[in-house]
């Protein structure tokens, strides 16, 4: 009697749920209202224990067995699943939570889909590498079909944590050091994710993480303290975040780091009073994986009851893995330590997400998987974001491209098939099996016969030099050597950092000795960082940064070695000279003692009779001097090209005016190629210190040889604005402004505005 109850009350809320969905789209308004009260209405049938349930995220390991876990979806325990995998059994489980818990509330099931799912695409960091929002939303977008074909509705992606620091393991993820070129691609990444339909059965819920200042970790080790200035936040690492927030991001991941003494998973300012208050944000936040439980710690909580109530007072809505809410959020309801209201509210935060990718509606998949993965289509788009992320670092006596006559081609070292490497890290779910390695696409172009295949090292780390001599024989015995170095993906990613950043194991050894042969030495790094890579640069004739390039690194490095497509990659990150050098990047500040060739005595040329003011009393170092490997938005290609008669609509505007920048650019050498044109300022006088360069713009233009095309900038006020410890402002005086091919060139010119 009982049951028949039961069910005949879920039938009457799932009734009441879908009668109540907003099937007219009217104004937004409306659809609001509509979406509020839907919320409402839900949130005031539930019990205490249901409103708990879905405050929180739990992996099915930590569950128990399969049973255990369904009779924990029944009661309403969890809101969502995490890493819990297989179409069938996301339809059963989210059966049981529709039909036999009750309240029928859907869950929703989440897993890191990071830059891709079966078809990978190059690391973020070297999508950012592309500067192209587009392809990168595309990519976005297929991974979120493949990924919402075994029902995962909602990946912790975009990683939009601004980093300065290549020995953090999690820079591959990033989108580097610039908050302009970040915030680009965060809002391309969140719209490629969740598509332009929520209710779409493909769209995927996305999340902007971690927030906020996780990149800023302390030496580049992973989790650790951060020490970040208001401005410093507010002006750069918050504004990719801004960015996705702007375009709809649907949740957020509070992070794991201690920022200026208050973990982020317990940060009231940077959740409640930023994301909240200032930007209206009504998604659901979420902490990463443990975060709350780990305020205890970092000494933050003295025990799993106080870190539960700092989370909630500061904002996170559900909790991922740990279950300080589980147990404790209703004794510090029952004790008065925190309001309803509060419970309340982050309930709504998780149904709004819910209702809006109509899980209520549609909570099922199709079971069709195997159609939508790995297709002709994606693995073509897995090849142009992989050959767009490729940057050419050095070009000698035009070493590149290479013919496809060529009579014979020595191809050596670790990366040149290491499948599973060149997919990068956070790859779970993508098979090395399917990857297509540097070797086997270059046999394919060229045939077995002309290639030489000698591996040497293993694997990146391998210190083994007996192989070294037949190495050199391949060499010896081709007309030109591309060796493919660089990192295993263990070797980036969560929790694997590195103190030098150099290449590993005895590979610039194998490159000295191939060098030797006088053959013309290209270079082709696969890495999850920038590495520090001086000494081979000087070595090689020519030089390709492609990244963990995903899937289809390998037809794409090809491309690019063979000149079906010229390389058009910017650098999203300097190239430090050695770690010493870290933290640079190009927007730094002047100082008050700027250095200068004039300046700067390299170690080396000290005497030991020098007197100590003859070494220049500068902000530089003897050994790496002041300047770093390569800058910012580097990158070369297969033409030249050179950048003429720089226009400014105004040489004066007023605190609100724009101005308009133009330039034009001839491509000067013999064939067609993508530039990226990049627009930088400098205010030169402000009321903090400014930035000595910072990118405000860029495009991209496709120019024939011979050929101009003029390129167009317009800088508005939130181009010119920017936080000054205590407000946003416009500040009078003069701005330099270049537009040039990268962060250390350009052509100049000077505005100013007035009041
Ligand atoms: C920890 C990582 O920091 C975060 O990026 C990830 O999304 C979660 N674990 C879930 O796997």
């Amino acid at each position: 009697m009982i049951r028949i109850y039961k069910i005949l009350q879920r039938i009457f809320v799932i009734a009441l749920i879908t009668s109540c969905s907003p099937e007219i789209k009217e104004t937004p308004d409306q659809g609001k209202h509509e979406l509020e009260k839907r919320v409402t209405e839900l949130l005031n049938k539930m019990s205490l224990d249901e409103k708990i349930g879905q405050m929180s995220q739990i992996d099915p390991g930590m569950v128990g067995s399969d049973e255990d876990i369904e009779q924990a979806v029944r009661e309403g325990r969890y809101g969502s699943f995490l890493n819990l995998l297989g179409a069938e059994r996301v339809n059963e489980l989210q059966k049981i939570a529709v039909e036999e818990s009750r309240l029928g509330i859907p869950l929703i099931f989440a897993r890191d889909v990071i830059h891709g799912f079966k078809t990978i695409f190059p690391i973020p960091l070297g999508m950012a590498a592309s500067w192209n929002p587009e392809i990168v939303k595309k990519a976005f977008r297929i991974s979120a079909i493949e990924a919402s074909s075994v029902g995962i509705k909602w990946t912790f992606a975009p990683m939009i944590d601004i980093t300065w620091d290549p020995r953090w393991g999690r820079i591959a993820e990033s989108c580097g050091e610039d908050p302009y070129l970040a915030s680009v691609l965060s809002k391309a990444m969140v719209e490629g994710i969740q598509g332009e339909d929520l209710t779409d059965p493909t769209s995927v819920a996305a999340c902007a993480k971690h927030y906020v200042g996780y990149g800023f970790s302390e030496a580049g080790r992973d989790y650790n303290t951060t020490y970040i200035s208001e401005s410093l936040l507010r002006n750069v690492v918050l504004k990719p975040f801004k960015a996705a927030q702007k375009a709809g991001a649907l949740t957020f991941m509070s992070a794991f780091n201690d920022l200026n003494g208050v973990p982020t998973s317990g940060n009231k300012f940077t959740l409640r009073q930023i994301l909240r208050n200032e930007w209206n944000y009504d998604g659901m936040v979420v902490s990463d994986w443990a975060s709350v439980e780990e305020m205890i710690s970092h000494g933050f909580c003295a025990d799993k009851k106080e870190a539960a109530l700092k989370a909630i007072q500061a904002g996170v809505d559900m909790e991922m893995a740990s279950d300080t809410y589980s147990n404790h959020i209703a004794d510090l309801l029952a004790e008065g330590e925190i309001d309803i209201k509060l419970i309340d509210e982050a309930v709504k935060n998780i149904l709004r997400v819910k209702i809006k990718l109509g899980l209520f509606e549609n909570p099922y998949i199709e079971l069709k998987a195997g159609q939508k993965i790995l297709n002709k289509e994606f693995l073509a788009h897995a090849q142009t974001v992989a050959r767009e992320s490729i940057v050419l670092l050095k070009n000698e006596k035009k070493t590149l491209p290479l013919s496809e006559d060529i009579k014979s081609v020595a191809v050596i070292g670790p990366l040149a098939d290491a499948p599973r490497d060149q997919l990068g890290t956070w790859v779970f779910d993508g098979e090395a099996k399917h990857s297509v390695t540097p070797i086997t696409a270059i046999k394919q172009l060229l045939g077995d016969k002309k290639v030489n295949y000698a591996q040497t090292l293993k694997f990146s780390r391998d210190e083994d030099k007996s192989r070294f001599a037949k190495a050199k024989l391949a060499a010896k015995k081709s007309d030109a050597i591309v060796f493919f170095a660089g990192e295993e993906w263990i070797l980036s990613g969560e929790g694997q950092c590195r103190g030098e950043i150099n290449l590993p194991g005895a590979q610039t050894e194998l490159i000295e000795e191939l060098k030797k042969t006088g053959k013309p030495l290209v270079l082709v790094f696969m890495a999850g960082r920038p590495l520090a890579i001086g000494k081979e640069l000087t070595m090689a004739d020519a030089v390709l940064y492609a990244w963990h390039g995903g899937t289809m690194a390998g037809p794409a490095i090809t491309d690019i070695l063979f000149g079906k497509y010229a390389p058009s990659g910017k650098l999203p990150v300097t190239f430090v000279k050695g770690a010493g050098q870290i933290p640079f990047y190009y927007y730094r500040k002047n100082t008050g003692r700027p250095s200068s060739n004039k300046h700067w005595t390299h170690i080396d040329d000290i005497s030991v009779e020098n007197p100590q003011n003859s070494l220049g009393y500068k902000s530089h170092h003897l050994d790496y001097g002041f300047t770093p490997l390569l800058p910012f938005g580097y990158g070369l290609t297969y033409t030249t090209f050179e950048y003429a008669d720089l226009k400014l609509s105004e040489d004066e505007i007023t605190t609100d005016g724009s101005i308009e920048v133009s330039a034009t650019i001839t491509n000067t050498g013999q064939r067609e190629a993508t530039e990226i044109a990049q627009l930088y300022i400098r205010d030169r006088v402000g009321s903090i210190t400014r930035p000595v360069k910072e990118l405000k713009s860029y495009t991209r233009v496709t120019i024939k040889p011979g050929e101009k095309a003029q390129v167009k900038f317009k800088l508005t006020k939130d181009d010119l604005e920017f936080f000054n410890g205590e407000k946003i402002v416009v500040e009078a005086g003069e701005f330099d402004v270049w537009v040039g091919t990268d962060s250390d060139s350009g052509l100049h010119g000077e505005f100013s505005i007035i009041n």
